[in-house]
């Protein structure tokens, strides 16, 4: 396999490809590099970077520079596959890192190019650049560490580069879950600390069975994100789920807004009980309570729950099915005891409206590890009418951003908000 490196400063590299495993692939001849300065393809004196055009200047590298390396490098040693580093690229992640191991493998040539000063000229990166990769979204001097990172993250994945290949297929971001934490042995124990017993066991299924409950268990704490961009194995999502806090949802008739600032009660929507419902089911939602006080209110809400538990089974089994986990309260407090009485932990309160309110802190969708931290349930609350009344915004320990699009019309339906709200907070989005 030939890499060959393009770079302003070639030196940075003299150490870094002679080290630990990289090193030893090329002494085992698995991988041979070419750095290649830009400043080897100028003429004496002649610069390689020029003023970018507009105003603000800074410099680039120049187009003719870049022609030049790249005919060059290509003249020695085959057509490129070339990849130019850049923030502006595809984000590396290591399921990028399989593909391009699987590239590195098939092309005879692989050439990295990084990029110093505001860039390389972009007429000369579009005609050259098969491939744009950037490592994150934060911007560094050059292109040579990410050229390094892109290195070392792919000939991991060449046989024969890491000793042990299974070690590479259980790492981190390779599955749905991310590594189970590991321990050196001895010490058994360290600062009072000591290793799960269980691992000292000698039992190998009961070993792979609590690394991977404690992968799946770091994972939903620290690794949401991942997790469901990922978790495409039924086992997986089953696992993943014991360790979600137990999730419920209050949708409040009552102390809403009704007109202006007035606050009063709002009637019940008939859609709201069974789209609701499904929503929740789906998102994996442990109840759906509907807060009413007004008692004929109430008989309506239990007429319709009557009629699904019973009579509508034959017409529709997923609604069946869907309101049962629905249940009828009288007032947030209400529902505020029933879940604490089942759970043995007060709910923490996550409040949801159209605009920014109140004293909680906001919190934004992907801040699930805020909340879960806490290790209770969790309750999202939802007002009819015109929202959530400020009092009740109040008992919020947290409150959600608002949903909104790009555009500057904000009246979602209550049963849509729910719907969007669950699916960002809960919901698999595979990548
Ligand atoms: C200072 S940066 C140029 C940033 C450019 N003006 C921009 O805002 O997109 C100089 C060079 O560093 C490299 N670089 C910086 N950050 C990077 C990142 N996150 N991923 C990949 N390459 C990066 C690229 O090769 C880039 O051409």
């Amino acid at each position: 396999m030939k890499i060959s490196v393009v770079t302003v400063f070639p030196k940075l590299y003299q150490d870094f490809l002679k080290t630990s495993l990289i090193g030893r692939a090329q002494e085992q001849e698995l991988v041979t590099f070419d750095v290649a300065g830009f400043s080897d393809y100028c003429q004496p004196k002649e610069r390689l970077d020029g003023q970018t055009a507009g105003h603000g200047s800074g410099m680039a590298i120049r187009p003719e520079v870049m022609e030049r390396v790249v005919d060059g490098l290509e003249a020695k040693h085959g057509k490129a596959y070339r990849i130019f580093l850049t923030p502006q690229g595809q984000k590396l992640n290591q399921k990028k890192v399989m593909e391009l191991a699987q590239v590195f493998q098939e092309k005879q040539h692989v050439m990295l190019v990084a990029g110093r000063y505001e860039g390389i000229d972009a007429r000369a990166q579009e005609a050259y650049a098969d491939l744009e990769i950037s490592i994150g979204d934060y911007i560094l001097m050059g292109g040579d560490l990410p050229a390094m990172v892109l290195l070392e993250a792919v000939l991991r994945y060449v046989p024969g580069v890491v000793g042990k290949a299974e070690s590479v297929q259980e790492d981190s971001f390779s599955g749905s879950f991310v590594d189970f934490p590991t321990f050196t042995v001895p010490p058994r124990e360290w600062n009072g600390k000591a290793i799960p017993e269980i691992l000292l066991s000698g039992n190998h299924g009961q070993v792979d069975l609590f690394r991977k409950r404690c992968a799946a268990e770091q994972t939903v704490k620290k690794h949401f994100g991942w997790l469901r961009a990922h978790c495409t194995k039924q086992e997986d999502k089953k696992l993943a789920t014991e360790f979600i806090p137990n999730h419920y949802i209050a949708l409040l008739h009552d102390k809403v807004i009704i007109q202006q600032d007035q606050v009063g009660t709002s009637s019940v929507t008939s859609l709201d009980i069974h789209d609701i419902a499904r929503s929740g089911r789906t998102y994996g939602i442990k109840e759906y309570f509907l807060v009413t006080p007004l008692q004929d209110q109430k008989k309506i809400v239990a007429t319709v729950l009557d009629f699904w538990a019973n009579a509508g089974i034959d017409y529709n089994k997923q609604r069946h099915e869907a309101v049962k986990i629905v249940t009828l309260k009288d007032s947030l407090q209400d529902v505020l005891e029933s879940i604490e009485q089942k759970e043995g932990k007060k709910p923490l309160i996550v409040g949801t409206s159209a605009r920014s309110v109140g004293h909680a802190e906001l919190i934004k969708f992907n801040e699930q590890s805020k909340v879960w931290a806490h290790e209770r349930p969790v309750l999202f609350i939802f007002g009819t009418a015109k929202g959530l009344a400020p009092q009740v915004i109040e008992r919020s320990d947290y409150l959600l951003l608002p949903v909104q699009g790009f555009s500057d019309f904000n009246h979602l339906s209550v049963r849509s908000a729910i719907a969007i709200i669950l699916d960002r907070w809960l919901g698999i989005n595979l990548d």
